[in-house]
């Protein structure tokens, strides 16, 4: 029998319903935030709300209007906002223990056992977890010093429109300018090869991947590339923030040889990608790639609970007690939130229902833009789903994206975007959307992309 309710069960049933947004309640607290938060506030400069509660695929805001979220604050709510299978043992768990250090509990044996019963490739059996800080950066902090320590080196290898995250070591593997600029110098010895990104490089998948693997042994065999006492490869298996860049098949097997080629580790940084998120476990699954390491977080803490993990191969544990620390590496609730979301996943078979929902939904965005102009590729794999918008000469349109999400908003569907140039739409929707909702969303998307104003040449 399956765990939990069915997922027709989770949401606010009468989603999307919206009257005016913002709302009255909305206005003052984003006034209030305006008058007394720092202005690095970011999220609601684009999407003007305050919200109240969220059930499933569904949240409603302080005015009681609902929509429907297909960003799941930014792939994290994977199997939807306030699960109850999940919720329960939060709960249970946080009136019981909280807070352990890295003290060894159930709670956290299970969940390292269910993480290796999903790992991908190889690294079943054949791994190690750490548990450092809880979020996204602090893994690959963690990452970054795994991999100089067991090399010796101290170069790394990074891919342009990466986001690794904002803390420095994170933010040096970051490629995106507007996030660095004003923050250098950060880690030196870091290089950028080329991500393969055949729509905007105009070439086919082939090419951009022969292209992309060039680049990166040239960087490691040139004497002359710059790059001294390589460490590792870090790699997104999708680039989330770069705008959902699915790399044509060959990529990360390639870049995987050459890793093992080099004696490197080969980080594949499944933040954003992982935990179902794609319709398979990992992104690497994808790929039949086996990851040296693996960052883990966002949808780790099953309901929006802070935790991040890394996992290893075992070989890479050389490292001595304390080796990579941080006092919030033990929080049990989010620990026992992350092994009952990857059970809800798996009792409701959301891998297949993440592959069916996003294919139903990428083929009809296709169908329903059939001959715009605008459209430039609509791209990903699962509930990982990209729209890239061109200008009439084929280039990055950098406007349209805000003028999307502000209709999707008004009539009840949250969207986000993606990008070098801030060209992609983003949906990220929780795996427990049901069909219904795809399609409720989808025709409101299809509306927003007829109401545009004629195309810039
Ligand atoms: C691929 C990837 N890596 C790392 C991070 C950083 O995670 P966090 O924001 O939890 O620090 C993100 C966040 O969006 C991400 O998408």
């Amino acid at each position: 029998m399956a765990v939990g309710p069915d997922i027709s069960d989770l949401h606010f049933a009468d989603a999307p319903d919206v009257d005016q947004v913002p709302g009255p309640n909305s206005k003052r607290l984003l006034e209030t935030q305006r008058q007394r938060e720092s202005n690095a506030v970011a999220y609601p400069k684009n999407i003007p709300v305050a919200f109240k509660e969220g059930k499933g695929a569904t949240i409603r805001d302080v005015d009681g209007n609902t929509f429907l979220d297909f960003f799941a604050g930014i792939g994290v709510l994977n199997v939807g906002h306030s699960n109850p299978y999940v919720l329960e043992a939060a709960q249970e768990q946080l009136g019981t223990l909280a807070h352990t250090v890295d003290f060894p509990t159930e709670v956290r044996m299970n969940l390292i056992e269910k993480l290796n019963e999903i790992a991908p490739g190889s690294l079943p059996d054949n791994n190690r977890v750490i548990f450092g800080g809880p979020t996204g950066s602090d893994a690959i902090e963690g990452t970054i010093k795994l991999a100089k320590y067991n090399t010796g080196g101290t170069g790394l290898i990074a891919f342009r429109g990466s986001y690794h995250g904002g803390t420095a070591g994170a933010l040096s593997l970051t490629a995106g300018k507007k996030y660095k600029a004003d923050y250098t110098p950060l880690l030196s010895n870091v290089h950028f090869a080329k991500y393969p990104y055949p729509h905007l490089q105009g070439k086919s998948g082939a090419e951009a991947v022969d292209e992309a693997l060039a680049e990166v042994r040239s960087i490691l065999n040139d004497p002359f590339s710059g790059v001294t006492n390589p460490a590792g490869i870090w790699v997104e298996p999708i680039q989330g923030e770069g705008g959902v860049i699915t790399p044509p098949e060959g990529f990360l097997p390639g870049l995987s040889e050459i890793a093992d080629n080099h004696d490197i580790p080969l980080i594949v940084d499944e933040i954003q990608a992982g935990l179902g998120r794609t319709g398979q476990w990992f992104g690497s699954d994808w790929y039949d790639v086996t990851p040296s390491v693996m960052p883990m977080a966002k949808a780790l803490g099953g309901i929006g609970l802070p935790l991040s993990a890394t996992m290893y191969h075992e070989d890479l544990d050389t490292w001595e007690a304390g080796g990579h620390a941080g006092t919030y590496r033990g929080f049990l609730p989010a620990m026992r939130a992350g092994t009952r979301a990857i059970e809800y996943i798996q009792s409701h078979d959301l891998l297949t229902h993440a592959r069916d929902v996003g294919e139903y939904m990428r083929s009809r965005l296709r169908e329903g833009t059939e001959n715009n102009s605008r459209i430039g590729e609509i791209r990903g794999k699962g509930l990982f789903i990209g729209v890239e918008f061109v200008d009439a000469d084929g280039t990055p349109d950098s406007d349209v994206v805000s003028d999307i999400q502000q209709y999707c908003y008004e009539h009840g569907v949250l969207v986000w975007k993606a990008g070098r140039y801030g060209q992609v739409l983003r949906l990220l929707p929780p795996l427990v959307v049901t069909q219904g909702q795809a399609e409720t969303g989808i025709e409101i998307i299809l509306d927003a992309i007829d109401e545009l104003p004629p195309q810039s040449a």
